[in-house]
């Protein structure tokens, strides 16, 4: 059955939860730092300590985000005018007071209505299972560029998750499933946050067939395997990395000139296959693309690592089942593993549209958005200025910092490795040659690029200045050199 949380009923839970503080800083505040953390890597016993005397909050905390029964009365009691007999038949709570949706709190007052996760439910998740806030969501979430903009559409919205975040930039905006739950449960998530989306259902691009728009984001059901649906929250039902291959080869016509889309998306790694070329192959003409490159998994990894993400016991008779027949698949298409990152599009009309494709592999903390909309105005900046690089007075950025490593030799200390850091964003880092470094030490605004690059002859006696310019763009799109 799919749950029907009317806009009378979300009105009435958002009241309760409000006066309870049933909000992210409220559930905090009861349960303190370490109670909260426990409870995020799966330790539930100090929130339950935590929130034992805490009154109506303490109820909702046990019903939704610990998955205990509560006594009637209390259940009444903390669900303030919502009438229990209605939140029943809308799959809030269970007749046995338990929770029968997950509902919680998330990032700035708002609150995300999902189905209990295989923890809470204590099994797996049923096929049309619709997943909560989990880490690739977050990670779109902070991947995405946060200008104001008219229009966006969230393919997928899944909870509503990404459609939320939008919610802070965007004037309109536009969410698809092809999941009618899925839909039912985002617009409980809207109505509880008195967000205004327009809901679509359908497949893929479908529902927005003929539309462009300012931005769209999508977190879409790539997980790489044969073309199943076992899961609709993470099975496309194409081949291999077939989802992210039709998304990236057809987002790009429902951007309107100069829009931007961003999505989560995987792309095999066969022997001899280059997966920058592959992820190439899929875009159209006219598109400025960036894929970064977060982390590859090999087939063991990524297999054992979905089938835990389902509920399902590697060990168990159904876990070692499914786990051979995906590991068959991987072993007859030459799959020796599963690159996974961010792709930001952005539709140009240029025929010199810009692609880079470049792995991001180490760990950092800034959110990435801000890098992908600095990234597209770099691109666009060289794009204006291809002709006059020579001409320009670069700066190298007081977040940029060099670092030498040195080996003992016949002469003393000699540099063996000298690199370029960004200390902020992404923490770019740059291996250099002792000419570059020079060159970098001049760039201080004053003189062109030109008058170093001679500067820079005279001492070694000839530059390559198609080089230099290509170290020097490639600076600029990560923001390691500013004109
Ligand atoms: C990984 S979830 C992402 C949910 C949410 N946007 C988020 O960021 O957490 C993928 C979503 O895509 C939806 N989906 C799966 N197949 C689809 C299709 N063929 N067309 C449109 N949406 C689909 C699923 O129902 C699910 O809600």
């Amino acid at each position: 059955m799919v749950p029907d949380l009317s806009a009378d009923l979300c009105a009435r839970l958002r009241e309760a939860f409000l006066t309870a503080g049933y909000t992210a800083d409220g559930v905090v505040g009861v349960l303190g730092t370490q109670a909260h953390a426990a409870l995020g890597r799966g330790e539930p016993e100090p929130a339950r300590r935590a929130c034992r005397d805490a009154g109506a909050l303490g109820t909702l905390i046990r019903l939704f985000l610990l998955g205990d029964a509560e006594p009637e009365a209390a259940v009444r009691a903390a669900l303030g005018s919502v009438d229990l007999a209605d939140a029943v038949a809308a799959s809030v709570v269970t007749p046995a007071g338990r929770a029968g949706l997950d509902i919680r709190p998330y990032e700035d007052d708002w609150w995300v209505v999902a189905d209990l996760d295989s923890e809470l439910r204590g099994g797996a998740v049923p096929a049309d299972h619709v997943l909560g806030v989990g880490h690739a969501s977050i990670n779109l979430a902070r991947a995405t560029a946060r200008r104001p903009v008219g229009t966006l559409l969230d393919l997928g919205t899944g909870c509503g998750v990404q459609a939320l975040h939008a919610s802070t930039h965007v004037s309109s905006i536009t969410a698809t499933d092809v999941s009618g739950r899925a839909l039912a449960l985002a617009r409980a998530t809207f109505r509880l946050n008195e967000i205004d989306v327009e809901l679509c259902e359908g497949e893929w691009f479908a529902p927005v067939a003929g539309r462009r728009f300012d931005q769209v984001v999508c977190n879409p059901p790539f997980v790489v395997g044969p073309a199943r649906v076992d899961y609709t929250y993470r099975d496309s039902g194409l081949d291999g990395d077939g989802a992210s291959a039709m998304i990236v080869r057809q987002l790009p016509g429902f951007l309107a000139e100069g829009g931007v889309g961003q999505l989560l998306a995987s792309w095999v790694h066969r022997s001899g296959e280059d997966w920058a070329e592959r992820v190439r192959s899929w875009l159209p003409p006219g598109v400025d693309a960036w894929f970064v490159q977060r982390d590859i998994a090999d087939p063991a990894l990524y297999v054992g690592t979905w089938l835990r993400d389902a509920g399902i016991d590697p060990r168990s008779a159904e876990g070692r089942a499914k786990a051979n027949a995906w590991l068959d698949w991987f072993a007859a298409g030459g799959i020796e593993g599963v690159g996974f990152g961010y792709v930001t599009l952005r539709r140009t009309g240029s025929a010199d549209a810009e692609v880079v494709c470049e792995d991001l592999r180490h760990a950092y903390d800034d959110p990435l958005g801000p890098e992908a909309s600095r990234w597209l105005d770099n691109v666009a900046w060289l794009r204006d200025h291809d002709k006059s690089l020579l001409r320009t007075r670069f700066t190298v950025p007081e977040t940029v910092v060099l670092e030498e490593v040195s080996a003992a030799g016949e002469e003393g200390w000699a540099p063996v490795v000298r690199r370029l850091h960004r200390m902020d964003g992404p923490g770019w880092q740059h291996e250099i040659d002792e000419p570059t470094a020079k060159l970098l030490a001049g760039c201080r605004g004053a003189l062109p690029l030109e008058d170093l690059l001679a500067l820079l002859a005279y001492a070694y006696g000839e530059v390559d200045t198609e080089e230099a310019l290509r170290v020097v763009r490639d600076l600029v799109r990560h923001g390691m050199l500013t004109a």
